[in-house]
């Protein structure tokens, strides 16, 4: 199972000072240091965190799994073909969330998503389709023509008690749903320490996407070692 790690933390530090420091890229590299399989960044609409700048250093710097998050729009789009990274990972964009807040509402956007997708994939870049644990949002995603879909675990990550069991077996039946429709399927969001085993643990997940508590830990051990905690963890669970 890989591990994609989402860099948009070291960026949003950055931003906060409007500095130079300290650099995704070079946490990038760290990163993959420390045995993450890929990396991750959303490049967002406001450019909040990560600038332009970012993904084109990264194109050049990153060899194995680049995975641009964006919102689907024209402007992304472009982007997207312009930068060809490994994969394209479709998610919802609101200006005043404080992250990604849920799946993409795939069947309220099918015409808006269907026209995306194809762009991007006619480009020959794989696109995944960040969604909600749902049946019916996995089999929209199917029709939409994706390749992958990230299933979201913030709902499982959050739930209260933690983790509870009925969350974990939605995710488990969204895997399951998009596996037997030839889909690959990743899932993120919210996963930490001590939540990532019952999601590693699911048969058949091609990768986990996680970067907040990632970046977290390294704030106090370093990045290589949080990565390589996390990377220890998943692999246990196989
Ligand atoms: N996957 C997707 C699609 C996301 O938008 C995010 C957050 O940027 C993540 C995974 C990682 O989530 P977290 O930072 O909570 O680990």
């Amino acid at each position: 199972m890989i591990l994609g790690v989402n860099v948009d933390h070291i960026a949003t530090l950055r931003q906060a000072r409007l500095a130079d420091e300290p650099d995704p890229v070079v946490a990038a590299k760290l990163a993959l240091l420390g045995g993450a399989d890929g990396i991750t960044v959303h490049l967002r609409e406001d450019r909040r965190h990560i600038q332009d700048r970012d993904v084109t250093v990264l194109r050049k710097t990153v060899t194995c799994e680049l995975n641009l998050e964006m919102a689907a729009t024209d402007e992304m789009v472009g982007i997207a073909i312009g930068l060809r990274p490994e994969l394209v990972t479709l998610v919802p964009e609101k200006r005043m969330e404080l992250t990604t807040e849920g799946g993409l509402d795939v069947r309220g956007q099918k015409i808006h998503l269907k026209e995306a997708i194809k762009k991007i994939r006619d480009a020959g870049i794989p696109v995944s389709l960040f969604i909600n644990p749902d049946i019916d949002d996995v089999r929209t995603s199917k029709e939409l023509d994706a390749d992958m879909v990230e299933i979201h675990t913030g709902h499982y990550a959050n739930s209260v008690p933690p983790m509870t069991s009925d969350e974990l077996l939605r995710v488990i039946a969204a895997v399951k749903e998009a596996r037997s429709l030839g889909l690959y399927v990743n899932a993120g969001h919210g996963l930490n320490y001590k939540n990532v085993q019952e999601i590693a643990a699911i048969k058949d997940l091609r990768g986990l996407y996680i970067g907040h508590s990632i970046i977290s830990r390294a704030v106090l051990t370093g990045l290589e070692a949080a990565v390589r905690d996390m990377k220890d963890i998943i692999r246990r669970c196989q």
